[in-house]
Parts: structure tokens; sequence; C-alpha cells
């Protein structure tokens, strides 16, 4: 009795999935057999899409970073800051060692604001910002 019964349940398992494949939609086949990546050639909608996508994820550059959030007090001194490219009034900052800068500029210095007002900048585009005004 009991492999009658396991036989037909058997059955009825093999005939539900056969009926779920032939209901299924020539979309949602093609759905589960694409491919898990698809290759973007240069030039076409795809390829741009993930150029920007890249370009709005990584560190935003020195030059951008200081000319949105720096430049108004080093570009002018203002309350004391050293000038952009002044190499003279960074020399002795930087003597204390490039991180020691960097931290001091992260965590604020005075008048100078932490992370020079850019709340959301990585300690990787601070460090970008301060190359930038220091070469
Ligand atoms: C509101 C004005 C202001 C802004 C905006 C500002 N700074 Fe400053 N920064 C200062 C002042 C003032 C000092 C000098 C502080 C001191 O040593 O007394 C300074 C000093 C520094 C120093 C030297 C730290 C040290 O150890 O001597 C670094 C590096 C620096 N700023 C980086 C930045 C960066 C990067 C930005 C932009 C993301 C920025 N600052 C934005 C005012 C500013």
């Amino acid at each position: 009795m009991t492999v009658i019964k396991l036989t037909t349940s058997i059955l009825v398992l093999a005939l539900a999935a056969m009926t779920q494949f032939a209901n299924a939609s020539a979309d949602d086949i093609a759905k589960r057999i694409a491919p898990v990546g698809s290759v973007c050639v240069a030039g076409t909608e795809c390829a741009a899409a993930a150029g920007a996508a890249t370009a709005s994820s990584g560190p935003r550059s020195g030059s951008d970073v200081y000319g949105t959030y720096c430049a108004a007090c080093h570009g002018t001194g203002a309350m004391g800051a050293p000038k952009s490219g002044d190499t003279g009034a960074w020399k002795s900052r930087l003597d204390k060692g490039f991180n020691a800068v960097l931290a001091n500029a992260v965590k604020g210095i005075n008048l100078m604001p932490a992370k020079g007002t850019c709340g959301d900048c990585s300690e990787k585009e601070i460090s970008n910002a301060i190359k930038h005004m220091t070469k």
C-alpha cells in the first residue's frame, strides 16, 4: 500500500512540475536562461550608463573638492588659512608629516573647520584636496 501511495505522489509531483513548464511564457524562459552578465560596447547606451556610475562612485578629485569646499578660505588666505600653491606657507605645516596634516584637516584645527566643511568627504578626498593645494 505505502509503495503505491508513494508512487502516486511522485507522479503527482512530476505532473505538477510539467504543468509549470508548460505554463511558462517564452519571456519567463528567456529570463531564466539569460546570461549573468552582459557585455557593454563603447558608444552604446549601456556603456554610457556604466561610465556615469563609475564616475559618481569613485573619490572626487583634489581640484573638485578644493574648488567646492576649500577655495573660499585657502584661495584667499581668509582667517589665516595657508594659501593654495603657497609652498612656503605649506612647507612648515608639511614638515610634521603629511598624515599629521591630513589628520588636522579631517578633525579641524583652530579656525579650520573639520573636513573643511566637506562633511561627506572621505579621508581620501580630503587628502586629494590637500595634495592639490600643496603642489
Ligand atoms: C572656513 C575656512 C576654511 C575652509 C573652508 C577650509 N579651511 Fe583648511 N584651514 C583654514 C584655516 C584658518 C587654517 C589654519 C589653521 C591653523 O593652523 O590655525 C587651515 C588649515 C588647513 C590645513 C593645515 C593643517 C595643519 O596641520 O597645519 C589643511 C591641510 C587644510 N586646512 C585643509 C583644508 C581642506 C582640504 C579644505 C577643503 C576640504 C579646507 N581646508 C577648507 C580654514 C579653512
